[in-house]
């Protein structure tokens, strides 16, 4: 195992800029994410790391070592790529084998790693298979085996997922973990799946057009987004923009619209955000902090018309007409009637759930 550091690398593409001063430490053992929206630069970061592109600037080191102009076969890696790029007319088998056969390694073993990493993806019984008679999450798997198989210090991961159904991608999502935990791997994945990356993550680099937006543990990124990408891009949330009209201590007044006044906290603010009087600030609340208020008037309590009711069964979901903005809101099911549009509704938005985004 292996920690990784990114040391200001950057990366272009002729003119073209692919990722823009890369600088992150990760910890030995760790399961970390680069997220973003295509084309924002995971792969490029990945395959930098792999030795498949070298850095037009900057430095990467695997531990103590300097590996940034190091072949992908000299740096111990093993990465499972976006399209899986397995070997289509061989056996489940001789794809797993195959690095182990490049290292010269003895027949005898081969056979003893390979059978001994089938079971561990749960693929034993499948050697003799051609990659052809599997299904997309058995193909996965053999994927990860292969890269597992070399006993790598660091496991790369773009997108291993994407081509599986929900349900599937969630099994995996699990075995990918338990595997991780199991082995003590260091891990880089990536994937441009929110949910995917919070469930899995040990920290997050979010990414946009080459640029890192912020680095953080899920709960970090989530509650404290540095600003607007960051938080609508992690999770579902209501963006407001507002003007700052008073500081009273910790309390910081807002005027959303004429008839929309809320008070938030000093506390609950991006760092990269300036509160002053007369500032305009995005502000960002989630669907789930959201509460139904019982009385009609009070501090931050905004009342409006349902637009949307939506039921899932564990949740109910509304977006409610307030003024000129819609605010979502998601409350736990507990029994009661479902609102139906058109119904009045009264909102509670706690003080401590708005978040000044910047
Ligand atoms: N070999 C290349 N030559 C020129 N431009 C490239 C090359 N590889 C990537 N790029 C550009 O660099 C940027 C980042 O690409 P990258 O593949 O890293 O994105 P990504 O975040 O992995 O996206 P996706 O989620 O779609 O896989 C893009 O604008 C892409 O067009
Ligand atoms: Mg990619």
């Amino acid at each position: 195992m292996s920690s990784v550091t990114l040391d200001h690398v950057h990366k272009r593409f002729g003119k073209a800029k692919g990722v823009e001063d890369v600088h992150i430490h990760i910890e030995s053992g760790e399961f970390f994410t680069f997220l973003g929206p295509s084309g924002c630069g995971k792969t490029t970061t990945l395959r930098m790391i792999a030795g498949f592109y070298y850095p037009t600037e900057g430095r990467i080191s695997f531990g103590s070592q300097d590996v940034t102009m190091l072949p992908p076969n000299k740096r111990n890696t093993g990465m499972v790529f976006q399209n899986y790029a397995l070997f289509p007319h061989m056996t489940v088998f001789e794809n797993i084998a195959f690095g182990l056969q490049v290292r010269k390694m003895a027949k005898a073993d081969i056979k003893e790693r390979v059978e001994r990493i089938m079971k561990l993806v749960r693929l034993d019984g499948y050697g003799e298979r051609r990659i052809d008679q599997l299904s997309g999450g058995q193909q996965q798997r053999v994927a990860l085996a292969r890269a597992l198989v070399i006993e790598p210090q660091i496991l790369l991961l773009d997108e291993p997922l994407s081509n599986l159904d929900a349900k599937l991608r969630e099994e995996t999502r699990y075995e990918i973990k338990r595997l991780q935990m199991e082995l003590g791997i260091t891990t880089i994945y990536v994937t441009h799946d929110q949910a995917e990356a919070m469930s899995m993550s040990d920290r997050i680099m979010v990414m946009n057009s080459g640029v890192v937006q912020q680095i953080g543990t899920p709960h970090e990124i989530y509650h404290r987004p540095v600003n607007r990408f960051v938080a609508s891009f992690i999770g579902e949330t209501n963006l407001w923009e507002a003007t700052v009209t008073g500081i009273e201590g910790q309390n910081v007044y807002v005027q959303v619209t004429p008839d929309i006044s809320l008070c938030g906290s000093l506390q609950q603010a991006s760092p990269q955000v300036r509160l002053a009087v007369g500032e305009k600030v995005a502000l960002s609340i989630r669907p789930e902090a959201v509460r139904e208020s019982a009385g009609a008037d009070g501090e931050n309590v905004v009342r409006g018309t349902v637009a949307l009711a939506e039921f899932t069964g564990a949740c109910v979901n509304y977006v409610t007409s307030v003024g000129p903005h819609q605010l979502r809101s998601m409350f736990i099911n507990e029994g009661s009637a479902v609102k139906q549009p058109g119904e009045a509704i009264s909102l509670h938005i706690p003080k401590n759930s708005i978040y000044f985004a910047g």
